[in-house]
């Protein structure tokens, strides 16, 4: 049976503990009956509707494939002009920001090189100064 196509605007009119709808992988799920049920808690259901889209947080979190398989419990329709190509880029786009946070974060040799000089400078001088100067 085809899906219905829904709109990215109709989605985001779903976004309420009465009314919560969730989009993964382009999929849109009803999962207002199964807020209080989730094992993961109703808020992170709330959170990933009002994010627009959950698949991150969804694949994030590594739901088991029983979970997997309750989903189509709760299948609606398919969001439409859903791009699963575009998709991909996007989150390969926010994993490599990611990468290029925590490479900002890490101290390379360089971070220490200009410290290491200084305290090498102040130890040689410290040690020529002991050094008793030559009679004259
Ligand atoms: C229709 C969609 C969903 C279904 C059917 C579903 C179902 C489940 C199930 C059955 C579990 C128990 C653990 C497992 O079997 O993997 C679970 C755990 C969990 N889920 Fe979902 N889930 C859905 C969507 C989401 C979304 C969008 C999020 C967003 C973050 C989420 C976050 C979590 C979290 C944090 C846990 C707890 C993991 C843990 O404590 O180990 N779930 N979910």
């Amino acid at each position: 049976m085809e899906l219905k196509k829904i709109s990215p605007e109709e989605v985001t009119r779903h976004t309420s503990a009465k009314d919560c709808w969730v989009v993964i992988h382009g999929k849109v799920y009803d999962v207002s009956q199964f807020l209080s049920d989730h094992p993961g808690g109703e808020d992170m259901l709330l959170h990933a509707s009002s994010s627009g889209d959950a698949t991150q947080s969804f694949e994030d979190v590594g739901h088991s494939s029983s979970a997997k398989k309750r989903m189509s419990n709760y299948l609606i329709g398919e969001l439409d002009g859903y791009d699963p190509f575009k998709a991909k880029i996007i989150r390969r786009k926010s994993d490599a920001v990611i990468a290029a946070e925590l490479q900002k974060m890490s101290f390379g040799i360089k971070d220490y090189a200009l410290p290491l000089t200084l305290l090498f400078i102040a130890i040689a001088a410290w040690i020529f100064d002991k050094k008793p100067s030559p009679e004259l």
